[in-house]
């Protein structure tokens, strides 16, 4: 504090040509050596003495805390359920409000983005709120913090400022338009996503508060990898034993999917023993699975050993379906999602959506769709995590038009077309290459435009101008649609062609 005023004096001197100095110091500040989390503030100094709180504490994702850190984490969050998934910054929001009770005293960290997305919000403010009734009365939301240790990463970060007062004047600062471009609004409320929104927080469903196809979880093998086999190992599977060739399938992956590698499995639900007593090279591997599975500390998995041809968990579609890789990169304006057909076995990195229409695959590849992923998916480092529970099933979709329907599925047939020009047979690229934010053709780019417009447009005539009011638009329609629980009706034209 004492350098920053020095700071400000220094240029108070330039501006009016006169030297302002405050030295000696004669004021010195309390400073406590110890550990924030398990000092109780009021032994430092009284909330009656203090008027403002302000920190840039440490983040630290649940997955890199260290124990002392998680006994740390569990003293504060005691009474929080589910609190093990928060970042380590959420303590100091629960020790300074314990403090402020009774007081004026307004607050504001520094903190990481990641505490505003997925489902940190929910877990952390339900506790705010309802316990210690604070309000958010400022926030910047996520800008990049440059860390000046050389090989370290940006951080995403965001500052939220919050006290018990419901202040009037309530304000928002956005960097869309990157760190030197702030834009200020003054709002009613903010949310914990850090919206202008009411404090509703999204939580898990298990079913889509629309009427959609439900979204399920690839196949899970729990096979030690004795069914998957490499381009190199089916080679050589088939060599030696060709009568396996009906039981080897593709297997698709987040990287098969991403990055065009090709793996394949065994899928032996419809074998005979027969058949698989003269495929010595696969029952050798079925029994790897059986060992694999009985060694297992799960009881469930060791259950499992008694169906070694199997995968332990089985979910298959039987048509064409749209599959969508669990973890990318957030590094991408849109996430790939993509068609394939049923002799592909989904693995579960990845989801699926079987029964699908274009228009379904127009609405999820569309950016108002993008940006509530990049909103309420949780983050796995800096890569989305995308959930069906918290950002399918909430998602909610505009009620349009049979012509509007039918303009999202030309937009989205032009997307599979464009990309079909260059992923294999006709090209070489894979969807990373065709989805990072640099290399993207025009053509396919230009594809994506025509189609976030054609899905605005069923939403509302006038376009959005920022992610933030595309979020903000389809939380209100979310909590019309949820409160009280009516789900609009899709109507939906049939998909033309698949590709890509
Ligand atoms: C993000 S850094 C901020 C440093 C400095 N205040 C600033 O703004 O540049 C977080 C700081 O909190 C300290 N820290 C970590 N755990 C702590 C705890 N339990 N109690 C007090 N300080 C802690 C770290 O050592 C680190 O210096």
């Amino acid at each position: 504090m004492w350098l920053m005023d020095h700071v400000a004096n220094v240029e108070l001197g330039y501006a009016f040509g006169q030297s302002f100095t405050r030295l000696p110091l004669t004021k010195a500040a309390n400073i406590v050596h110890g550990n924030a989390l398990r000092i109780p503030w009021a032994d430092v100094i009284p909330p009656s003495e203090c008027s403002y709180i302000l920190g840039n504490p440490p983040f630290i994702g649940h997955h890199l805390q260290t124990a002392e850190q998680k006994a740390d984490q569990h003293s504060v969050c005691r009474n929080i359920q589910a609190a093990g998934v928060l970042d380590f910054v959420c303590n100091w929001y629960m020790k300074a409000a314990e403090f402020i009770q009774g007081t004026s005293i307004r607050c504001a960290f520094v903190s990481t983005n990641s505490i505003t997305q997925g489902e940190q919000p929910g877990i952390l403010w339900n506790e705010l709120f309802s316990r210690y009734h604070l309000k958010i009365q400022f926030a910047h939301r996520t800008f990049t913090w440059a860390s000046e240790a050389r090989g370290m990463a940006h951080v995403h970060c965001v500052i939220i400022g919050f006290g018990l007062e419901n202040t009037p004047s309530k304000t928002i600062t956005d960097y869309e338009g990157g760190n030197d471009h702030p834009v200020t609004h003054e709002v009613p409320n903010i949310s914990p996503y850090l919206i202008a929104t009411s404090d509703t927080v999204i939580t898990n469903r298990s079913t889509p508060i629309c009427d959609l196809p439900s979204m399920k979880y690839g196949s899970k093998p729990t096979d030690g990898g004795n069914f998957i086999l490499s381009e190199a190992e089916k080679d050589a599977l088939l060599q030696s034993e060709p009568g396996a060739a009906k039981f080897v399938k593709t297997y698709l992956g987040a990287r098969e999917v991403m990055d065009g590698q090709t793996r394949y499995c065994l899928w032996l639900v419809d074998i005979t023993p027969q058949e698989l007593r003269h495929l010595p090279e696969v029952q050798r591997r079925v029994e790897a699975v059986k060992v694999f599975r009985s060694e297992s500390d799960a009881p469930t998995t060791r259950e499992y050993a008694s169906y070694p041809t199997l995968f332990r968990q089985i979910a298959q579609p039987r048509g064409d379906f749209i599959i969508i890789p669990r973890h990318t990169s957030e590094n991408r304006r849109y996430i790939p999602f993509a068609y394939f057909g049923p002799e592909n076995i989904v693995s579960d990195s990845c989801f699926f959506l079987p029964e699908t229409t274009l228009y379904h695959f127009g609405i999820l590849m569309s950016e108002m769709h993008m940006a509530w992923v990049s909103q309420f998916c949780g983050r796995l480092e800096s890569r989305y995590r995308y959930s069906k529970d918290i950002v399918y099933n909430n998602y909610p979709w505009p009620e349009a038009t049979t012509d509007q329907i039918a303009l999202v599925e030309r937009a989205a047939q032009a997307v599979l077309d464009a990309r079909a020009m260059f992923l294999p047979p006709a090209g070489t690229s894979t969807l990373a290459d065709l989805y990072d934010p640099v290399a993207m053709p025009p053509v396919l780019a230009k594809a994506h435009a025509q189609l976030d417009r054609a899905v605005e447009k069923c939403y509302r005539k006038e376009p959005f101008a920022s992610d933030r009011e595309r979020v903000e638009y389809l939380f209100a329609l979310y909590e019309k649609l949820t409160a009280p629980l009516v789900a609009p009706k899709i109507k939906t034209l049939r998909r033309k062609k698949a590709a890509g």
